[in-house]
Parts: C-alpha cells; sequence; structure tokens
C-alpha cells in the first residue's frame, strides 16, 4: 500500500530533478496516460485532442504536431511524444492528465534467457506435456474462432507451420490489418495468420533508423523468437520435416492448430551488441500494439516480455495495456521471468494478468560421455555433430589459455581466451556463467577443437538445456562438470568421447521446474499469489525464422525451420493456446473465469506420482509454480469458478493506493483488503496475528452440487473456510465464503519474509477446485 502513496511524489520528484541532470532541450519519449476514452470520438477527433495538451507545452503548431510519436486511440485514452523534461512536468500538472511515463531503452525484453539460446534439431515430436486430448479440440474446434495476438519479435510466415491449407475464413468480427514493410506484404497473410503490424517509433526515437541489416522494418522476424512463439500457439501439424542435414524427422505441432493469430512486433535487434544478447522493446511501441490489438478484435494477448525490474503497475506498460485488455474481456498471458532460482524476481504479476512460470518436459537428449576410466556422464545436446568413434585427448580450458587471460575467468572459453595449438585435436571442457552458451562453442571451435563440454553454473541443479552447438559437444551440470574436473587433474592423459544424441521420451521426473523460472513474491502486489500456473519452458521445440541461425551467432550460418528454446517465454504461449481452447468452448466466460479454470485445476504432482520438484529435487513450492503444472483438458470442466470483474481490479488498485489508471472510478474512502480481490489462490504478507478474506464462487459445473472443503493449512498457521460446505441449485449460482488465516504462537520466531504455504480444495466428487495459500508473518 505504501509503495505507490511514496512512488507518486518520488516520480514527480525525478521530474523536477531531472531539468538538473540533463539539459532542458534535451528530448525523450514520455507516454502522456489520460485513462479512458469518454464518449464517441472519431480517431481524427482523438489525435487533435492529443494534439491539443501537445500544443499547450510546445511553442508552435508545427513542433507539437512533430513531437506525437502515438496517439492511443482504440482503448487506452493518451499518447506518446518527445518532450524536454521540463515539458513533460508540465503536462503532468494538468488536471485530465493521470501520469507521465518516461520511456526507458533496454527495460523489457523478450523472456529467453540471454546465453541460453540454443537450437538445432534432433527429434521433431511435440512437446509431451502439451499434448491436447482430441475431445477437447474437438469440442473447442481447435480453436478455429479464437484470435490470438502475440507481441513479439514478428513472424517468419513462410513456415509451414503457418500454413492455412483447408483453413475457413477468419470471423467477420476481426479488424486487424497486413502492414507492409521490409520483405513482407499483405500477401504474407492468410486464414492462420490474419493480421501481422509493427510497432518501432519509439525504438527509433532512442537508437535512430533501424539498421536493416539487423532486422527487418516489418512485421517479418530476423530473430527467430516470435515465428517460436506463434507457432508454439498454434502452428499446424506439420509431419516429416528434416532439420538440418536431414537427420532428423517428425511432427511439429502448435497447441491449437486452427487458432487464428495475429502479430504484433514490438521487440528489435539492439545496435552493437550480438543477437544472441538479446533484443529490447520500448514501452510506447507495446503500448500502441497493445491498443490497436483491442480494437482489431484479439480475444487472447500472449506476451513472453518482461523487466528485470518491476515496477508498480501504474508504471508499467504491460500491466497498464492489459488492464485495457481485459475490459474487453481479452484473456493476457504473460512470462513469469527468467530471472531464477532468486525469490521475488517475478515480471508480470498484475492480477489481470496469468503469469506463467516454466517447467521441463519428459524429454532428454541424451549425449553422454564416456572417459579414459570407463567412467559414464550423462550429459544433454541437439547438435546434429557427431565424432568419430574413438578415445580424444581431454582438456580443461583453463590449462590452455592464452597467457593473458585472468584467472577468475579462465575456464569460462570467453570470445579469443583460448591459445589455439594447444586446443588442436582435443575436447575442451568450459565452466558456464558468464559470456554465452553457444559462443563458448564457437570459441573452442575457433582454437581447432574437435569437441566441447559445457559445464552449468552451480544455480542450474539438474537442469539440462540442450544447445546445438556447432561442433560435437555436449553439456553437463555443475556436480557432473566437477567430476569430469576431478578426473582429468587426477590422469597425465585424460581421454574422452562424446557420444552423438539421441533421444529419450518419458524421462523421469517430469515435470520438474526449471532453475531460471522467476520466483515469487511479487515484489509490486505481494497481496496476489504469483506466478499462476507453470507450463512447458525447457528445450521446447518449435518453428523459427529462416533469416536467424539456431544460435544467433553472427559466425554461425546455418539455417534451419525448427528450433528449440528454453524460457518462461515458451512456457507463456503454451498458456495463451489453452485460454484460447478454453474460450472457444465457453465464449461466455471472462477472462478471470478462464484464468480460475486453469488455477484450480493445475497438477502438484510429476510423472512419479511425486510432488512436482525443482531443478535440484527439492520439493518446488507456489512461488515457482503458482497452483501448478496447467491440464488443459481438467481446465475444461473446472465445476466452480472465482470470477472478476474490470471494477474489481480498480477496487483492488485501490487498496494497494493506485488511483491513476482509470479517470472515470473514484476510490471508496475505505478501499478494501488487497487480499480480498476474489482470485483463485490466497497470498497474505506479513501476517499479524488473524487475517480473514472473502472469497465468491461461481457455479459452472452440473446444475445440482454439493462441495465440501479440504483444507492443508501452511505449518505454523491455521486455516478455517466457512461455511465449510456450499450449496448449489443452478448454473450460474454464486456462494459466498470466508477463509481465517491465524498465526500459531509458535511462529512469533518465523522469519520475517520467510513465507509457509498450504491450500484449500473445495470438492464435490467429481471436481477438485483447488487453491495454494502461502503466507508470512509481520
Ligand atoms: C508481395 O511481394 C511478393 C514478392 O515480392 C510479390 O510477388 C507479390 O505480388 C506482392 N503482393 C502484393 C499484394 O503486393
Ligand atoms: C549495421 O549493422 C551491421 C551488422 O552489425 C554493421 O556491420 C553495420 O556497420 C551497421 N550499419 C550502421 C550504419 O550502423
Ligand atoms: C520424409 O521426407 C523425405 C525427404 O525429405 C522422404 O525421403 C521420406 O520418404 C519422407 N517420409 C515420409 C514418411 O513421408
Ligand atoms: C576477475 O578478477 C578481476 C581482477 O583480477 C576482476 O576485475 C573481475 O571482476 C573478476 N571477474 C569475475 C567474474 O570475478
Ligand atoms: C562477462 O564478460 C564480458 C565480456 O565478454 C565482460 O564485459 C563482463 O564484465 C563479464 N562479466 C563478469 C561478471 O565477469
Ligand atoms: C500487531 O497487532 C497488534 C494489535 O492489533 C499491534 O499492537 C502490533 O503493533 C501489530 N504488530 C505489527 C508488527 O504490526
Amino acid at each position: 500500500m505504501d509503495l505507490t502513496v511514496k512512488n507518486f511524489p518520488i516520480f514527480l520528484l525525478v521530474l523536477l530533478l531531472l531539468p538538473l541532470l540533463a539539459s532542458c532541450n534535451e528530448k525523450q519519449v514520455y507516454i502522456v496516460y489520460l485513462g479512458e476514452h469518454s464518449g464517441e470520438k472519431t480517431y481524427n477527433e482523438i489525435e487533435e485532442n492529443h494534439h491539443s495538451y501537445l500544443f499547450s507545452v510546445k511553442e508552435t503548431v508545427e513542433d507539437a504536431k512533430s513531437s506525437l510519436i502515438y496517439s492511443y486511440k482504440s482503448s487506452i485514452n493518451g499518447f506518446a511524444a518527445l518532450l524536454t523534461p521540463d515539458e513533460a512536468f508540465k503536462l503532468s500538472e494538468i488536471e485530465e492528465v493521470l501520469s507521465v511515463l518516461r520511456s526507458q531503452s533496454t527495460k523489457y525484453s523478450l523472456q529467453t534467457t540471454r546465453s541460453w539460446e540454443f537450437s538445432g534439431l534432433q527429434q521433431l515430436q511435440g512437446s509431451k506435456g502439451f499434448q491436447l486430448k482430441e475431445d477437447l479440440l474437438l469440442k473447442s474446434r481447435y480453436g478455429q474462432n479464437v484470435i490470438v495476438g502475440m507481441l513479439d519479435s514478428g513472424v517468419w510466415p513462410e513456415s509451414k507451420s503457418f500454413s492455412d491449407e483447408g483453413m475457413r475464413p477468419y470471423p467477420s468480427s476481426w479488424k486487424g490489418i497486413c502492414q507492409s514493410g521490409d520483405a513482407f506484404n499483405s500477401s504474407n497473410c492468410n486464414k492462420k495468420i490474419i493480421g501481422a503490424r509493427y510497432y518501432i517509433k519509439g525504438y527509433e526515437a532512442h537508437y535512430g533508423p533501424l539498421n536493416r541489416t539487423l532486422d527487418y522494418r516489418s512485421p517479418r522476424d530476423k530473430d527467430g523468437h516470435g515465428t517460436h512463439t506463434a507457432s508454439t500457439v498454434g502452428g499446424r501439424r506439420v509431419q516429416n520435416v528434416s532439420a538440418l542435414g536431414g537427420f532428423a524427422r517428425g511432427t511439429a505441432s502448435g497447441g491449437a492448430s486452427l487458432i487464428r493469430l495475429a502479430i504484433y512486433k514490438v521487440c528489435w535487434a539492439m545496435p552493437g551488441r550480438g543477437k544472441e544478447e538479446g533484443n529490447t522493446c520500448f514501452m510506447e511501441d507495446m503500448l500502441a500494439a497493445m491498443d490497436d490489438a483491442i480494437g482489431d478484435g484479439v480475444d487472447v494477448l500472449s506476451i513472453s516480455i518482461g523487466r528485470k525490474d518491476p515496477v508498480s503497475f501504474n508504471e508499467d506498460g504491460i500491466a497498464i495495456g492489459a488492464l485495457h485488455a481485459i475490459k474487453k474481456n481479452i484473456v493476457v498471458a504473460c512470462s513469469a521471468g527468467n530471472f531464477g532460482p532468486e525469490p521475488a524476481t517475478l515480471s508480470n504479476t498484475a492480477p489481470w494478468i496469468i503469469t506463467v512460470g516454466a517447467s521441463s518436459i519428459d524429454r532428454k537428449f541424451l549425449a553422454p560421455i564416456v572417459l579414459g576410466n570407463g567412467m559414464k556422464i550423462e550429459g544433454q545436446t541437439v547438435t546434429p555433430y557427431k565424432m568419430e568413434k574413438k578415445m580424444y585427448q581431454l582438456v580443461y580450458a583453463a590449462q590452455i589459455v592464452n597467457a593473458d587471460v585472468p584467472k577468475n575467468i579462465s575456464g569460462q572459453c570467453l570470445p579469443g581466451s583460448l591459445s589455439p595449438n594447444a586446443a588442436k585435436g582435443k575436447i575442451v571442457l568450459c565452466l558456464h556463467w558468464n559470456g554465452t552458451r553457444v559462443g563458448k562453442g564457437w570459441e573452442v571451435k575457433r582454437a581447432g577443437g574437435i569437441g566441447f563440454i559445457l559445464g552449468d553454473s552451480r544455480t542450474s541443479g539438474a537442469e539440462l538445456v540442450a544447445d546445438a552447438h556447432i561442433l560435437p559437444a555436449t553439456g553437463v551440470n555443475y556436480k557432473n562438470a566437477l567430476k569430469i574436473l576431478n578426473y582429468i587433474h587426477s590422469t597425465k592423459t585424460p581421454m574422452a568421447y562424446i557420444v552423438p544424441a539421441t533421444t529419450e521420451l518419458e524421462s523421469k521426473p517430469a515435470p520438474f521446474m526449471a532453475s531460471f523460472t522467476s520466483r515469487g513474491p511479487s515484489t509490486v502486489s505481494p497481496n496476489i499469489l504469483k506466478p499462476d500456473i507453470t507450463a512447458p519452458g525447457l528445450n521446447i521445440l518449435a518453428a523459427w525464422s529462416e533469416a536467424s541461425s539456431p544460435t544467433k551467432l553472427d559466425q554461425d550460418h546455418r539455417v534451419v525451420k525448427y528450433n528449440i528454446l528454453s524460457g518462461t517465454s515458451m512456457s507463456c504461449p503454451h498458456i495463451g493456446a489453452t485460454s484460447a481452447l478454453l474460450k472457444a468452448i465457453h465464449p461466455s466466460w471472462s477472462s478471470a473465469a478462464i484464468r480460475s479454470a486453469l488455477i484450480t485445476s493445475a497438477e502438484l504432482n510429476n510423472n512419479l506420482g511425486k510432488p512436482i520438484t525443482d531443478a535440484f529435487g527439492k520439493p518446488a513450492d507456489p512461488f515457482q509454480f503458482g497452483s501448478g503444472h496447467f491440464r488443459p483438458t481438467k481446465a475444461a470442466d473446472p465445476g466452480l469458478v472465482y470470477d472478476a470483474s474490470y471494477m474489481d481490479y480498480l477496487l483492488f488498485l485501490c487498496s494497494i493506493g493506485i488511483k491513476n489508471l482509470d479517470s472515470s472510478f473514484k476510490c471508496p474512502i475505505k478501499p478494501p483488503f488487497p487480499s480480498n480481490l476474489n482470485y483463485p489462490s490466497l497470498a497474505i504478507p506479513k501476517l499479524n496475528g488473524t487475517s480473514t478474506v472473502e472469497r465468491r464462487v461461481t457455479n459452472v459445473g452440473s446444475s445440482k452440487s454439493v462441495y465440501f472443503v479440504k483444507v492443508k493449512p501452511p505449518p505454523g498457521f491455521s486455516v478455517k473456510v466457512s461455511p465449510s460446505i456450499l450449496f448449489f441449485n443452478h448454473i450460474g449460482q454464486r456462494k459466498t465464503f470466508t477463509i481465517t488465516v491465524k498465526a500459531n504462537k509458535v511462529n512469533k520466531g518465523m522469519g520475517k519474509d520467510k513465507y509457509a504455504f498450504g491450500w484449500y480444495t473445495w470438492f464435490d466428487g467429481i471436481h477438485n477446485v483447488q487453491s495454494p495459500i502461502a503466507v508470512s508473518v509481520a
């Protein structure tokens, strides 16, 4: 609550200080946020209105007109303009202006972990974790009437995953366009990709005109990420696709093959940086895209973009845009972030967003190492290259570095660090901490190495990201890297052989939580339990841009049609696709009902029937997986849902002190307790004694039903749900109940900010409507 009350003056203070810090003439992009559109206005009237604000601070009419970058017209009322700090401050003082936000470069980026980009092709099978039951697909008619908007790096439209063969015309409600640009015109849209636009004005205001060798000035994807996420949501079934050298064959398929895709390209290559080092997405560009997506008529938005330093919801472009989307009942799914395993690292935690964590699937790409002493060590890779079957000399990178390489990074195989002669004909062990994974492989190859072993860092646990290195290679976890190091130091003639990769299916345990997946609690609103759910995000296969190599390294000239990536970027589209199917099956459900169905039906066990673990084999908790692993079929029939309206979110915002997102809404003098938002999970931070919250469930199962409550209180707390039985006699009927959480006396000694987790579940013999609880003591 204090957060925003304090934040607002700080924000003004920053604006006041800025003129002192920067020259008064230095212009930057600011977003001037006006909330809602009032009355029926034409687009021209709206733009004129936005100009009039600019006239009030600019010297001339021309100045005012030329400074306008975007005029948000569909749902969001506001504009982006080039302003001096002084002008921005003046605008912020106008009564109708709800806030003025300064655009910041490099804050938002796509959520594949930098240095985890990898690729290649071994086995083109859809991820096992995402095989949808045929009946669910049939009921949803494969999502053919649902439109999913993708905010990402664009699309490679020629991919077979986006073929529209046999598809019916798209819904007549669609109002989007197919925007032309570099190597892209309206012929690139079809009945699968029904819209494509790009947003670059914010990027160009910051970096200057786009360098067209870095990216296409059009919806075409030069990165690969956007093609990957779009095909995960709605790629067609593509059979007998062959990969690098034609050695891998199989079927690739997205979540729901008839879903329509609308592409909004908002993320771009960064000048002066390698593509493998990431990309950037500007807030003003994303807001323009979301505003258009709302006006175009998308049903779901899938956004695999986040930021490392989360800000309050009224300063976060994704949260603001998503709130407008929710008003039109659009489901918004976002990636939780890749900043784990540290706690409190989540992005996108607004309660109107579905926040998606990442976990493994039951497939491995096994490429073990045989050491000279006969020991066999587990490794994984998707490199297509093999070594001749014999033993090779094995060295640790630090033994063969150039003389000028500092000792503390000598094992890292950073660019230029290896001495060429010493690596010739050998297998080199490199450790991962700094630099990109695939870049280390390149360095070994450059230095003449014949094979490469990548030892993961300690924080990755047992998780192994499978890379498509550009030479025979494999990756091992930290413990195994130490074993290999010990072996190297134990003998005068260390030898090894890397066995070519094979695919292992139904590997166990699966899923486990990826070590990189960001963890709760939400630093922005700890009263909402986040993330909401987990979905496959480790070693995910999907379509790729043919203008980007599988590793994205400049030196890599391979072209692939499919690629394997890891990140919450990959898990988010799984939830985007599932939301689309739920929307097709239950067209009248609100976005909150769809999220509730996903959350309360999630799975807590792995394929060994044991609780889902983290990458170290320890039981994972709701700050990693939310309510658990998604189960699309169960989510289609959840029994009860926790609904919430746009008004409920505004009330929640009042309760955390945010009043400036919708000018038409006046906060009550005594706003409710923030944990009272009708959310399908419960978080109470800093509980002092006892707290009681209210929840409301809506019957969407059988008309007559009786639900009983089961409670598993967090250790050290007691939880009472009242009433403990709910009777329903028609569909749509609502029942309210309270949850009282009490800290036991012993808890007085429990550490500050230390959370305990529990559950409560409503069950009627058919449905288990399960909600996680997270509590910490004051
Ligand atoms: C789009 O571009 C392609 C290739 O340049 C061209 O063949 C086609 O005619 C163009 N389509 C339209 C509608 O301009
Ligand atoms: C554009 O990018 C390419 C590739 O990084 C670089 O070689 C070139 O110098 C850049 N051009 C400009 C004008 O910056
Ligand atoms: C798969 O494609 C290859 C050529 O790319 C062809 O030789 C093979 O017969 C195909 N297999 C099937 C089952 O269609
Ligand atoms: C390595 O050591 C140098 C000083 O010798 C230091 O500047 C640098 O930050 C260290 N790097 C790491 C990764 O610890
Ligand atoms: C990582 O390596 C880059 C150069 O590759 C260097 O600039 C940076 O300081 C390094 N970071 C650490 C933590 O050593
Ligand atoms: C907890 O509540 C008690 C009484 O309601 C109050 O005296 C105490 O200051 C509170 N403690 C904290 C840490 O807020």
